[in-house]
């Protein structure tokens, strides 16, 4: 049995007071969560939930980072510098960074090599957009998306990765995904990297994203291949996130 792992996207949210509050209410709810539990901050709060979640059960990650090691990037973030602030985990690909930013399928295969260069774990975004969607080509998308890193890092790379199937249609839209629809993909996934290597596909946690609630994750995450989530807008309160978590 794959461990159900459920990720919070806290994007461009927070204020060292509202996370003070929030990280408060997540931390007192934890004891009947069983699933493994992530928040992922924008780096300035790192330090924050650094010094307040070291020794609980809930770890912690960036949402993005630079490709690059060190030198003249101005504003950038690299991985070396999510790890001295202690983060498990680093989020690439998001269809907000491909969409809004430009980033490639080559940039984003670039980051999660970068991540797992210093020692953490991705998190690889993919996912389709409505026009995909509507288009019939949800599985050739995906399967580009997930191509571009395989064929850098190679298929074992998966092994110390998580995946995360966010359809960008149901991203912040209130439109969630079927769990008929969600499990299809995250099937269509699991089965492309058994082709490849199956003891990597059997251990691949899948997460599905895309306006998970408390009241459609039980039914998300009874999926065969649906091995929890990652969260959006219902990380930012901690009975919406805690709700989730304890689906999971
Ligand atoms: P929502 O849960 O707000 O739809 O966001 C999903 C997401 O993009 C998580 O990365």
């Amino acid at each position: 049995m794959r461990r159900k792992l459920v990720a919070g996207n806290w994007k461009m949210h927070g204020s060292l007071a509202e996370n003070e509050a929030l990280l408060a209410g997540v931390l007192a709810g934890m004891a009947d969560v069983k699933a493994g539990v992530a928040v992922c901050v924008p780096y300035p709060y790192l330090a924050q939930v650094q010094s307040r979640l070291t020794g609980s059960a809930v770890a912690w990650g960036a949402q993005n980072l630079s490709q690059h090691a060190k030198g003249a990037f101005t504003g950038e973030v690299s991985a070396s510098m999510l790890k001295d602030f202690g983060c498990a985990y680093v989020i690439v690909g998001h269809s907000e960074r491909r969409a809004l930013y430009g980033e490639s399928d080559a940039v984003v295969a670039d980051k999660f090599a970068a991540v797992q260069a210093a020692g953490l774990t991705p998190i690889l975004c993919v996912g389709e957009t409505l026009e995909e969607r509507e288009g019939g080509t949800t599985e050739a998308v995906v399967a580009r998306q997930l191509d571009a890193v395989i064929a850098q890092s190679g298929v074992a790379s998966l092994a110390k990765a998580v995946l995360a199937y966010e359809p960008v249609w149901a991203i912040g839209t209130g439109k969630t995904a079927s769990p008929e629809q969600a499990q299809a993909v995250h099937a269509f996934i699991r089965g492309k990297i058994r082709a490849l290597d199956a003891g990597v596909a059997e251990g691949l946690v899948i997460q599905y994203g895309g306006s998970v609630k408390g009241s459609n994750a039980v039914e998300l995450f009874s999926q065969a291949d649906i091995d929890g989530g990652l969260i959006g807008g219902a990380s930012l309160n901690a009975e919406d996130f805690l709700a989730i978590c304890r689906a999971a």
